[in-house]
């Protein structure tokens, strides 16, 4: 079943995106070479209780942090770590802001210092990948257009989109319907519809597609061991069309 939200829900899950981006724009600034995911983890537990909001990941499902922080190879759920970054790394950091009950998700990637030419590209790309994303979840559109739209532009940049994890609904708690497919089909899937929202949060490979799960369990990577890259909003539809709710630009 697809929660439906009221503008005034959707306008409280705003208000946890503006904290998320804030925070975010905090990070771009942090990461450099030398830096570890431990600090920004710690950065991010201080800001959110500064803003009286609550790192929604930590202790969900057993998950220990506030943060994912996922280097290179590592696509996702990446724990923060005591080992520097190194110059030409990426790093994607993924958190759950959690302001007053309301909730919101946002992933973002990040260059240490000067990366290759290569990384740069997938980078630019995983990024218009999400955008181009957004633009196709407008309401009468079906959910599948949103993955048909990323993996189209996508694989015609010579890259791949990671299969085992999708963008997902967000309300009361983190995962919740529609799953959001960033592959397929268009015209596939429920219809778009005012009063959704969810996550659209693209993991780009430079490589082949297919993930492996760490032994932790939590820690996926590419089975080629070439880089991924993700970045992530939370939308709403609106009457008023797509409202992105983690927009760091405003
Ligand atoms: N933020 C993640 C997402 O985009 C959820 C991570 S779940 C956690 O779906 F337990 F790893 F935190
Ligand atoms: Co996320």
């Amino acid at each position: 079943m697809i929660v439906l939200k009221s503008q005034r829900e959707i306008d409280a899950m705003k208000k946890a995106g503006e904290i998320l981006a804030a925070c975010h724009k905090e990070i771009a600034k942090m990461v450099k070479p030398g830096i570890t995911t431990w600090e920004i983890e710690e950065f991010v537990e201080q800001f959110l209780e500064k803003h009286q909001a609550v790192p929604q990941q930590k202790g969900y499902k057993g998950y220990k942090y506030a943060t994912c922080a996922s280097i290179n190879d590592e696509v996702c759920h990446g724990f923060p770590r005591k080992d520097p970054l190194k110059e030409g790394d990426i790093v994607t950091i993924d958190m759950v802001v959690n302001y007053n009950g309301s909730l919101a998700d946002s992933a973002w990637s990040y260059p240490v210092g000067k990366v290759s030419e290569e990384t740069e590209h997938l980078l630019k790309v995983t990024k218009k990948a999400l955008y181009k994303g957004i633009e196709a979840a407008v309401p009468g559109n079906r959910i599948g257009d949103i993955g048909h739209a990323i993996q189209t532009y996508v694989e015609a940049e010579g890259f791949s989109v990671v299969r085992d994890f999708i963008g997902h609904g967000i309300g009361a708690v983190i995962h919740e319907k529609p799953d959001v497919p960033h592959y397929g089909l268009p015209g596939k899937g429920p219809r778009i519809k005012e009063g959704m929202v969810f996550t659209i949060e693209p993991m780009v490979n430079i490589g082949a597609y297919q993930t492996k799960m760490d032994a932790n369990g939590w820690t996926a990577r590419t089975i080629d061991g070439k880089y991924s890259a993700q970045y992530e909003h939370t939308i709403a539809i609106t009457k008023d069309g797509v409202m992105i709710l983690t927009e760091q630009d405003k």
